[in-house]
């Protein structure tokens, strides 16, 4: 994830952490916070270094083990930058220009705000997956074309250098993730860009703020809670995360709710996130508190990490004639 924002959303933990979790107890995994990538919206610097360490406090926070698994920073680690610079000369302008996300985001940012670093965005990315001799990449479905693109590069190279320059990544997509929306907007997903900040559920937000915009959610005029996504999208935006946060079932869940009100819903669920929130604070405090143990970590997994790219590269490098 890209460090940018002081706090991740409960769609980030529910689509994403939570999933990367689970991925530590049957794969070697290697988890980046991408500060390069972040460059790509002009951050403050102070801005970007603190932000940079909380994400990383909030991996932690989640569950993700350093024991088990490689977390670091992208920029620790320069092969990312290295290796870019060579996937973008195998890489067609055209194609580049195909990339769904960077068309909506230039159309965002104008004239301006578009950088050729905006542009070639997806082609650092793949040097992120392609270091690794990765062979599997949980993405979501807004990063599958650039996971399509990361594919092709590796066979390019595989095709003009030989098998083996490059290990072509399959996505690895978990049907069970939580798709978590905006609690003003249940049609939309939460997303650290949605425009009512009372539509989001920051992790390192005051709970009690937390529990007050979860009693406001938006719901419908009807009374009954049941799971109808297209119907009753609040409602169902409600059940998910509840869900999702306790293991309980849905079914279980408007079993429970039959014939009570949203009220009692949204204060029960209020509760759930609060009772979830409180420990996740503590743990992500603990590592803000002491940035010498929260650098230590990150020291240790660039080391880690920086051994497979270092000889990747060199691979690559080889068959690349440099
Ligand atoms: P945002 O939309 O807030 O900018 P990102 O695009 O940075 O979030 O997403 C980071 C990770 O979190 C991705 O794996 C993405 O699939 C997941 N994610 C983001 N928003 C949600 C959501 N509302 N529900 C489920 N997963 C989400
Ligand atoms: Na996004």
């Amino acid at each position: 994830m890209q460090p940018t924002s002081d706090s991740l959303h409960l769609g980030n933990y529910l689509g994403a952490l939570t999933q990367w979790v689970a991925l530590q107890e049957s794969y070697d995994a290697l988890y980046c916070v991408v500060d390069l990538h972040a460059l790509t919206v002009s951050p403050d610097p102070a801005v970007l270094r603190d932000r940079t360490r909380r994400t990383a406090a909030q991996y932690l926070a989640a569950g993700v083990d350093p024991a088990r698994s490689i977390l670091f920073v992208q920029s620790h680690v320069p092969e990312h930058a290295e290796l870019a610079w060579i996937l973008s000369c195998h890489t067609g302008f055209g194609e580049a220009g195909r990339m769904t996300q960077f068309k909506d985001k230039s159309g965002r940012y104008g004239a301006e705000g578009t950088t050729v670093g905006l542009f070639t965005y997806p082609v650092l990315m793949a040097a992120d997956i392609l270091l690794y001799d990765t062979a599997l990449v949980p993405v979501g479905e807004d990063q599958r074309q650039h996971l399509e693109l990361t594919r092709d590069l590796a066979q390019r190279l595989n095709a003009r250098f030989g098998a083996g320059t490059a290990i072509v990544p399959e996505a690895h997509i978990v049907r069970a993730t939580a798709k978590i929306y905006d609690l003003q907007e249940p049609t939309a997903k939460m997303s650290k860009s949605s425009a009512n900040p009372n539509g989001i559920i920051e992790l390192l937000d005051d709970p009690k703020v937390v529990a007050k915009r979860i009693r406001s959610a938006v719901t419908d005029a009807e009374r009954e809670i049941r799971f109808d996504p297209e119907a009753k999208p609040g409602i169902a935006n409600l059940l998910t995360i509840y869900s999702a946060l306790t293991n309980r079932d849905v079914p279980t869940l408007e079993a429970e709710y039959a014939g009570r009100g949203y009220g009692d819903l949204k204060k029960d669920l209020a509760e759930v996130v609060v009772d979830f929130l409180r420990p996740f604070q503590e743990r992500a405090n603990a590592y803000l508190a002491d940035p010498a143990a929260l650098d230590d970590v990150l020291a240790d997994g660039a080391e880690r990490a920086q051994d497979l790219a270092g000889a990747t590269l060199e691979r690559i490098y080889d068959r690349t004639g440099l």
